[in-house]
């Protein structure tokens, strides 16, 4: 599906209800350039399985953990220097934790990782964006 989203707390809101139907397990690539909203929509995906606090970008730690109802770890590749340090941040355990997995700049390890869906996010102007969730 695809929809527009017209403000950042839109955006939001999108991955709330993304968070209350997803299942858990589930490992969502988070696609789209600088800026276009894929933390804002891991936010409310956070909010969406029953976290409460702040949720703030994983640039610097490469991922941060949030433990809601479902836990969800949300991962920032921008700075990842290749798929290895992926593995040495202990990949394959949070795979296996049953949580959601939330990964902004998988285009970094396109191919290594078994996504179960695909959250692309075009910035169509200053503050319109379109949003694709796609199950792959
Ligand atoms: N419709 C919208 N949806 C989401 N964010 C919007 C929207 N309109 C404007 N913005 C602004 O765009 C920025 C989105 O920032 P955000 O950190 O979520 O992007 P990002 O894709 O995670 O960037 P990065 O690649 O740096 O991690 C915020 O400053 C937000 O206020
Ligand atoms: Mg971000």
């Amino acid at each position: 599906m695809s929809t527009y989203c017209f403000t950042e707390e839109q955006t939001e809101k999108l991955g709330e209800i993304f968070g209350k139907t997803v299942r858990c397990g589930a490992v969502v690539a988070m696609c789209g350039d600088l800026g276009a909203g894929k933390t804002a929509f891991c936010r409310g995906v956070a909010r969406g399985l029953g976290y409460t606090g702040r949720v703030t970008s994983p640039t610097y730690s490469l991922v941060n953990e949030y433990e809601g109802e479902t836990p969800m770890f949300h991962f920032d590749l921008y700075r990842l220097s290749g798929a290895d340090e992926l593995y040495d941040l202990g990949l394959e355990e949070y795979l296996d934790r049953g949580g959601v997995c939330m990964m902004e700049w998988s285009e970094r390890v396109e191919g290594e990782i078994p996504f179960t869906h695909r959250v692309t996010i075009k910035t169509v102007d200053e503050t319109t964006r379109e949003i694709t969730i796609e199950v792959i």
